[in-house]
């Protein structure tokens, strides 16, 4: 857990997933009227933001980067996030001239800025004078000074210095023209910490919350093992106890109260800076899969979301260059986070990503530009590369930027400025336009958290289930949109919504109407379990989704030793982690067990509703060939037409809007490859028409229009 103090972005996914202990945060369902229209190309005085992630207090010469940035298409700098000891470098005492000067520069290059408000990294003098701000371990340690994310965000000292350093750069940049946003903060969601303050803060949050503690000892079920709470001081954080295990339910509030606590650090800033400096648009860089925040509350706070995406690091489950899936799924979540508003990516990686202690795959230059192609297919208006250089100094050395510390024009430099060229192109065919889709995919935060403190079986791993049927649409050339429970769901065919382990009255309801106003509805295993205090049903499962899924199920094995098969049309297909045996009721059974006991029992089902479909799929198989053959079927049955085929490392993607539709095709591979498009279409980038199939040689990127 400590790591998560200082990790970036894509690592921190992997360890939350990995990790059974505490990981965080988000309150109930909220019903969010939609996102604001936030028009990311207008922002930046017309044109797709295209920039790098820069730091003037530490790198330079100004005029010659902004030079070459603006030789390089750039028009774009995010700036100062971690500067706050240059910022201010004694208490009250602000120093900008080094930042307006960088400013300057790079204005008169063209070149617009968000500046980050600074908190991730409290100054040496701030946290020597006020140690409390440092974050406390479970056992009653605080972190020593270095790194960053170290603080305790409910300490009223950080909290007047961060109040302070966000007052003191409104003011200062409030009518600067240059200055066209802000970024709050750099990657919330850690560390948990367990001091006093924290403690009083989740009891409030409970207090707040149950009103009662005859409420609260209700639903989180104290009677088991006498924890009855008689006086809200009473009321633990999930810190180490015997055995390290903690209420279930304890736990889930518990993380809904951290990611609440974090959005409130955000959106206290975010007032600051609205009522100060009111007309410069707010954003945070999130994190994709990264779940210790429910983003889809996170973002109802800002005014677009923005996020980090760094494919190349191996250790992330899904994200490495084979698997281009992983880092589409995180930008149609990261979207869907704010209702399908587009998005921009802060950080997008620019060369080898490594730490003191990690490293991540090398990238052929050309697939850094595939990659933030990629961006702008699933919906991002902006991309910005971190970072123009690679540091000479700190953990990061061996995180590369575009260039490296010598500043010399590299291959990836000369990518870069491809790609700058090639989006003054596209932006009157962009603009106006994000990607559109018949088929969600719903993530419940509620869900997640529930598996990550219950991590029930080996294998388990709600990212990866997500991952399988997302990655089956793409195959077949389609869009997904990821959902949340509030999301409205009245746009679309198909929703698949697998393992909702953690199940509300609300969300029930709303999939059944969902279903039975024509909807098709795949369940997978694990739903149904848990109401939404984590508290098992009393119902047969799947509980409440049994009747829609026209299913009981009495009995279920956890991923006994031996392996197991489904066999669906005559096919056999590996199946892994959970086995639940489903009785069909009114339900009919479309694949069954092979093995163990229970051979010839029901695996996957389908309820027929008088409109819609329910499905179940009551395990995880372990073959992209399941997925691709249920899925064919579903699409077929819900009257969605697949893409054309696609040859394995290819992507399509497209984006639509004022009565336009544009296609991109991605070649990530180093072969040459061809799509079937069905017609010829004008390539935005080459400007010529295209034959059929459509050519792609290694690293292709085609934009195709009518
Ligand atoms: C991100 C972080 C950046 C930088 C980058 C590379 O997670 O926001 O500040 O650390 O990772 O490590």
């Amino acid at each position: 857990m400590r790591l998560r103090l200082v990790l970036p972005a894509t690592f921190l996914i992997t360890l939350s997933i990995l990790s059974p202990v505490v990981i965080a945060a988000r309150a109930p369902a909220q019903n969010s009227s939609g996102a604001k229209p936030f028009d990311l190309i207008g922002w930046n005085g017309g044109q797709i933001v295209y920039g790098v992630d820069y730091y003037p207090e530490a790198e330079g010469p100004v005029d010659k980067d902004a030079g070459m940035m603006q030789a390089a298409g750039i028009n774009f700098v995010r700036m100062a996030e971690f500067a706050w000891a240059k910022m201010e470098p004694t208490e009250g005492h602000y120093d900008f001239a080094w930042l307006d000067g960088a400013l300057k520069v790079l204005n008169a290059h063209g070149i617009k800025a968000v500046l980050g408000t600074p908190s991730a990294s409290p100054p040496a003098w701030l946290m020597a004078k006020y140690p409390d701000i440092a974050a406390m371990d479970e056992n009653g340690v605080r972190y020593r000074y270095g790194s960053r994310r170290n603080y305790c965000m409910n300490n009223p000292h950080f909290l007047a210095a961060v109040r302070g350093i966000v007052t003191a750069m409104a003011e200062h940049y409030k009518n600067h023209p240059g200055v066209i946003g802000w970024q709050i903060d750099n990657e919330l969601g850690g560390p948990d910490c367990y001091d006093s303050l924290c403690l009083a803060a989740f009891q409030k949050w409970c207090r707040t919350k149950y009103g009662s503690l005859d409420a609260v000892n209700k639903a989180w079920g104290t009677v088991f093992w006498g924890h009855t709470y008689s006086a809200w001081p009473q009321i633990p954080l999930p810190w180490n106890t015997l055995y390290g295990v903690h209420n279930p339910s304890l736990e889930l509030d518990y993380h809904r109260y951290f990611s609440d606590a974090s959005r409130d650090f955000l959106v206290m800033q975010a007032d600051i800076l609205r009522r100060i400096a009111p007309g410069k648009a707010i954003t945070h860089n999130e994190m994709g899969l990264f779940d210790n925040i429910d983003y889809s509350h996170l973002n109802t706070a800002l005014d677009f979301v923005a996020w980090d995406n760094y494919p190349m690091i191996d250790f992330s489950s899904h994200a490495t260059y084979e698997n281009y899936e992983g880092a589409g799924l995180a930008h149609d979540l990261m979207r869907g986070s704010r209702s399908q508003q587009n998005f921009m990516v802060m950080e997008q990686e620019g060369g080898l990503p490594g730490w003191n202690t990690f490293w991540g795959h090398q990238a052929p230059p050309e697939l850094y530009r595939v990659w933030a192609y990629q961006a702008i297919a699933h919906g991002a208006d902006g991309v910005c590369y971190f970072r123009w250089r690679t540091s000479r100094y700190g953990t990061e050395q061996y995180w590369q930027g575009v260039l490296d510390q010598d500043s010399y024009p590299n291959a990836r430099y000369g990518i870069v400025k491809q790609m700058g060229g090639e989006l003054t192109r596209l932006k009157q065919i962009l603009q106006g336009t994000r990607p559109v889709s018949q088929v969600a995919l719903l993530v419940s935060p509620d869900a997640r958290w529930a598996f990550h403190i219950q991590t029930l079986v080996k294998g388990f791993d709600y990212n990866e289930q997500l991952h399988r049927y997302y990655g089956s649409l793409r195959r077949q050339g389609l869009n997904v949109d990821v959902v949340f429970p509030q999301s409205d769901l009245s746009a679309y065919k198909i929703v698949i919504a697998p393992s909702l382990f953690v199940l509300t009255p609300e969300l029930a309801q709303k999939l059944a109407a969902f279903a039975a106003g024509g909807g098709t509805l795949v369940l997978t295993y694990r739903s149904g379990v848990k109401d939404e205090h984590n508290v098992f049903t009393d119902e047969t499962l799947p509980g409440p989704l049994a009747r829609l899924a026209g299913i009981a199920i009495h009995d279920y094995d956890p991923q006994t030793s031996q392996d197991q098969e489904i066999v669906m049309n005559g096919r056999h297909y590996p199946a892994k982690v959970w086995f639940d045996i489903l009785t069909p009721g009114t339900a009919e059974t479309l694949a069954t067990y092979d093995k163990e006991y229970y051979a010839g029992s029901a695996a996957v089902t389908r309820n027929q509703l008088d409109k819609g479909n329910v499905y179940y799929v009551g395990t995880e198989p372990d073959a992209p060939e399941f997925y691709d053959s249920l899925l064919a079927g579903i699409l077929r049955g819900a009257g969605i037409t697949p893409g054309p085929p696609l040859p394995e490392g290819v992507e399509m993607a497209t984006r639509e809007g004022d009565a336009r539709k544009v296609i991109f095709l991605l070649n990530y591979t180093a072969s040459n490859q061809a799509v079937p498009v069905g017609e010829a279409y004008h390539d935005a980038l080459s400007g010529a028409v295209t034959a059929e199939p459509v050519e792609l040689p290694p690293y292709a990127v085609r934009v195709l229009v009518k």
